[in-house]
């Protein structure tokens, strides 16, 4: 495939593998640029920067193929030590998310640094663009992690974003098979980049019960947590969630509910697969998603699909001048 992402990043399919907070690991991330793609390490996986740059010296010596790094800012931490190893350590691709990335692109960008932001507006994406950015992320409201304040789904929000960025524009949210993939690609994005997907592979830490949960999964299944603190969060619908979801709206305070959705709480969902102990995040497209494959296996599916969505396609629509 080659599209304006696949030219810039040097890869061969314009699918890339979004931050995952504590997932986004070297061996998930270089399984997904080897088969094509472009894996991003997950920055705030680690606990510092001495951690971070060892999981990109481990890429290194997983994959040859183009890979990159995700440093979100919407964190309490601060995030600066990861930029500046991400600069000592010559990566060639930072994802920035969460905040106004103003202050790191500048740097980013000095060093030879491809940036991509992720947003979830268009007027974020045209404030990225002024700092900068070499693209952007239009994240939609069916996405897992947070898809943003204003809860506009992909067919609309990919569209509008193209029409308003002279930057290619990635689509993320909702997107798990070649029919996602192909209408990105027909709404204006050059590329995708998936999460929920990604953690439903044989290469993902996720705990088994965490796949498992998965695969049992509706797209109905998912309920928006944190939006007192406009800080939207897509999780699945569980007895805790439901509960987070019931404390907020009595008007609980961000940290009456920090032991069900920090960190900590995460982690343990996340690597014992203790579901009960806090909340899962994982967006929509989950209800596409059948099996546990590998991530090879879970692209080839993506890619080779695109052909039988192209053949539907140009049967549906023979032409201008066909006779309807
Ligand atoms: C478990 C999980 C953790 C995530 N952690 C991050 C993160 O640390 N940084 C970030 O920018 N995005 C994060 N995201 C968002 C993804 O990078 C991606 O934009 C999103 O998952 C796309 O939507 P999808 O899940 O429908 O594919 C996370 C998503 C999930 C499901």
């Amino acid at each position: 495939m080659k599209t304006k992402i696949t030219e810039l990043f040097g890869i061969n399919y314009p699918i890339i593998l979004g931050g995952l907070q504590w997932l986004g690991r070297a061996e998930l991330a270089a399984a997904v640029s080897n088969a094509g793609g472009l894996g991003l390490i997950t920055a705030g996986s680690f606990a510092n920067k001495e951690e971070f740059l060892k999981e990109v010296d481990t890429i290194r010596t997983l994959t040859g193929k183009p890979f990159g790094v995700n440093i979100s800012l919407g964190t309490r931490r601060d995030m600066t030590p990861f930029f500046e190893g991400a600069i000592e350590a010559g990566v060639e691709v930072v994802f920035t998310s969460g905040r106004n990335p103003e202050g790191h692109v500048e740097g980013l960008k000095a060093a030879g640094t491809k940036v991509v932001h992720v947003v979830s507006s268009v007027r974020h994406a045209v404030k990225a663009v002024e700092l900068g950015v070499d693209a952007v992320v239009a994240v939609s409201f069916e996405a897992g992690g947070h898809p943003g304040m204003d809860d506009v789904g992909g067919i609309a929000l990919i569209p509008r974003v193209v029409d308003s960025v002279p930057v290619p524009v990635i689509a993320a949210g909702g997107i798990a098979d070649s029919r996602g993939l192909m209408a990105a690609l027909a709404l204006g994005a050059e590329g995708v980049q998936l999460g929920t997907l990604f953690m439903a592979t044989e290469e993902c830490i996720a705990h088994s019960r965490v796949k498992e949960a998965l695969i049992s999964t509706k797209e109905t299944d998912t309920i928006m947590i944190e939006r007192p603190w406009r800080n939207a969060r897509r999780v699945l619908r569980t007895p805790t969630s439901e509960k987070v979801l019931e404390m907020e709206n009595q008007g609980a305070k961000i940290d009456d509910v920090l032991p069900l959705i920090g960190g900590q709480a995460y982690i343990e969902v996340m690597s014992a697969g203790n579901l009960d102990k806090g909340v899962l995040t994982l967006g929509q497209g989950v209800g596409l998603i059948q099996r546990i494959t590998t991530v090879a296996e879970a692209m080839e599916e993506m890619v080779r699909g695109a052909e039988q969505v192209l053949a539907r396609l140009s049967q549906v629509y023979g032409g201008a001048d066909r006779q309807c």
